[in-house]
This record gives C-alpha cells, sequence and structure tokens, in this order.
C-alpha cells in the first residue's frame, strides 16, 4: 500500500482489508514500515509497543542488526500476533489470522544510514551494493512467505529507499488515494517513480553476475479511493469529477471506502478494525466496500 501524501487513509485501509481477507480463512502478515507507526498502534497499545522497543523486536531494530553489524537477523524474531484482533477472530473458526511486524519511529534515520550503503568506486560496487541495499527487506520476506496466504506492508508517505525496498519485494502494490486535486496530481508521478525504480533494478540485475538476483516485476493492481461522501448513493461531484478523471488514466477500484469520521476515528484504540466490530447499518456498509475490494484483489492478482 502506497501513496506519497499522508493522511489519505491508507493505514485505515490497509488493517481493514487485512481483516476482512483473514476474516475469509487467510494468513495474513502485516508490515508496518511507516515511522508513524500508525499501523502499529492499530493493533496493539502503546505498552505492548515500547515493550517491543525494549526487546528490540521493531523493523528499525531489524534494519539496525544489519548496518550496525552485518548481522543477517531473521524478520521471523520480530513477528507478533496481536491480541484482540486475534481473539475476535477467533470466534469464528473459519477466519485466518493476523500477524504483525511492528514499526519504530526512528525508521525514519535508517532510511539516510541505507543511503550511505548506496555508492562506490567501480560500476561493478555500484551496481552490487545497490541491489544489495533494495533487496534487503524482498530477500528476507522471502524466508517467511510460505508461512502465510498474503503479505502487505504500509509504506511511508514517501519514495525512500525503504519504499523501495517494499516495492522490490512486492509482487503488486495498491495507491489508496483521496479524489482531491492535489491527491491526484501525485499519483501519476508515483507511479513512474516505481517504473523508473523497476528499469533500474532490472538493468543492474541482468548486469551482475550473482544467481541469487533476479528482475522484478511490481504490479500496479489499482487506485483505491478512500473517504468517498456520498449523496443520493452517488459521490458528490466534487470527487466523481476526480475519480474519473484518474479512472481514464489508470486502473481504479470499483469499490470505494466511504468517509464516516464517527467510525473510522476510534478503530485503532480499540485494536480491532472496523470490519470485525459489531455492526450498525453504517458499518455494514463499510463491511461491504471493503469485502467488495477484497473480491477484486482476489480477481485482479489470481491471489485466492
Ligand atoms: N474512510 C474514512 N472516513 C473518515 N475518516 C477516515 C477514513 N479513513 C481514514 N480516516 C481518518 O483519517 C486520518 C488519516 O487516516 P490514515 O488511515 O491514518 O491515513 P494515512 O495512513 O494515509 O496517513 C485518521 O484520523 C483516520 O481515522
Ligand atoms: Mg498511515
Amino acid at each position: 500500500m502506497m501513496n506519497y501524501k499522508g493522511g489519505v487513509g491508507k493505514t485505515t485501509l490497509t488493517a481493514n482489508i487485512a481483516a476482512e481477507m483473514a476474516k475469509t480463512g487467510m494468513e495474513v502478515l502485516l508490515v508496518d514500515l511507516d515511522p508513524q507507526a500508525n499501523l502499529t498502534l492499530s493493533f496493539i497499545s502503546i505498552e505492548q509497543w515500547q515493550n517491543l522497543d525494549r526487546l528490540e523486536r521493531t523493523v528499525k531494530h531489524w534494519y539496525d542488526a544489519y548496518l550496525d553489524k552485518d548481522e543477517d537477523m531473521s524478520l521471523k524474531d520480530l513477528i507478533i500476533s496481536p491480541p484482540m484482533v486475534n481473539s475476535r477472530l477467533d470466534t469464528d473458526p473459519e477466519s485466518g489470522r493476523i500477524d504483525l511486524i511492528c514499526s519504530h519511529l526512528e525508521l525514519i534515520n535508517v532510511d539516510m544510514e541505507l543511503s550511505s550503503r548506496l555508492g562506490g568506486n567501480t560500476d561493478r560496487t555500484i551496481r552490487s551494493n545497490y541491489l544489495r541495499v533494495l533487496t534487503r527487506l524482498k530477500n528476507k520476506l522471502d524466508e517467511i512467505k510460505g508461512e502465510y496466504d498474503v503479505i502487505i506492508i504500509d509504506c511511508p508517505p514517501n519514495f525512500n529507499l525503504i519504499t523501495q525496498n517494499a516495492i522490490v519485494a512486492s509482487d503488486f502494490y495498491i495507491v489508496p488515494a483521496k479524489a482531491d486535486y492535489l491527491s491526484t496530481l501525485g499519483i501519476n508521478t508515483l507511479i513512474r517513480h516505481v517504473e523508473e525504480l523497476k528499469r533500474k533494478f532490472n538493468q543492474y540485475s541482468r548486469q551482475s553476475n550473482d544467481p541469487d538476483t533476479s528482475t522484478i516485476s511490481p504490479h500496479m493492481l489499482g487506485v483505491i479511493f478512500t473517504m468517498v461522501s456520498y449523496r443520493n448513493q452517488q459521490p458528490i461531484s466534487a470527487q466523481s469529477d476526480y475519480i474519473n478523471q484518474i479512472k481514464r488514466d489508470r486502473h481504479c477500484f470499483t469499490n470505494f471506502l466511504r468517509e464516516s469520521k464517527t467510525i473510522f476515528a476510534h478503530a485503532p484504540e480499540s485494536g480491532i478494525p472496523v470490519v470485525l466490530q459489531r455492526k450498525n447499518e453504517q458499518q455494514e456498509l463499510i463491511c461491504k466496500e471493503v469485502n467488495g475490494m477484497v473480491n477484486e484483489i482476489f480477481m485482479l492478482s489470481n491471489l485466492s
């Protein structure tokens, strides 16, 4: 899940899509790569998070192990099972589960340190340093991906090396977006940057003699519109104009996530995404939307 812009509803969408997938029986791993750690804090309490910090079990510590000590730590040691959401899922025997790799506020510094690992004196070292830094996450996720039906990464709102690590590791990406002027402006730039990354990575990969490096083809599944406001069952015209504009250039999901301040504001505190909460009429509508999105993801990706 990625978008340059923050506040577009990306984390909310990630949590709910994960919960909906787990509801249908899937084993889901969530990876929070945003230093703001909103996804992490949508599933565990601040105290639990502080405890993981003390135990050095966040994705920041995993990058640190590599940067400080060249240590090849497995991602397995970071995985936790968030209690609230999983005990809710456990009430239905058909359900799967959600595991989580937590973020850390200081992940922001990791980006700078990763950049210092790039470069070199010869073309060969530049290439091999680039590939080593960029495939860091992919290589380690490859070791554990067999244990999950799907892994969903919540990216930070930028295109720094951590985001690039996520793209290199991903088969697909989704761009959650608000239907407004500034949000729509960024989408084409974002997709262009992914294409440039892909081209450079694959060029280096082909030139390298390392049998462990392969080419990548992260595929854009589509744009998902969030915080959509309705009037007479239609998105308000201020938003539908932007939706239609993007639809001309890019694949967009037919299901949108509606705007609902009252429902989404408290969900993170409860540790349980909206689609798994007890339902009123408004929540039913949200469930339907997220369920529709998950079906679209299955269809577009042949995941199910
Ligand atoms: N569909 C929605 N309707 C209303 N408020 C929302 C919706 N989605 C997210 N929000 C709220 O908007 C804010 C930003 O959402 P978040 O998911 O954290 O965005 P991002 O990850 O893109 O920064 C949060 O306060 C969240 O509760
Ligand atoms: Mg977020």
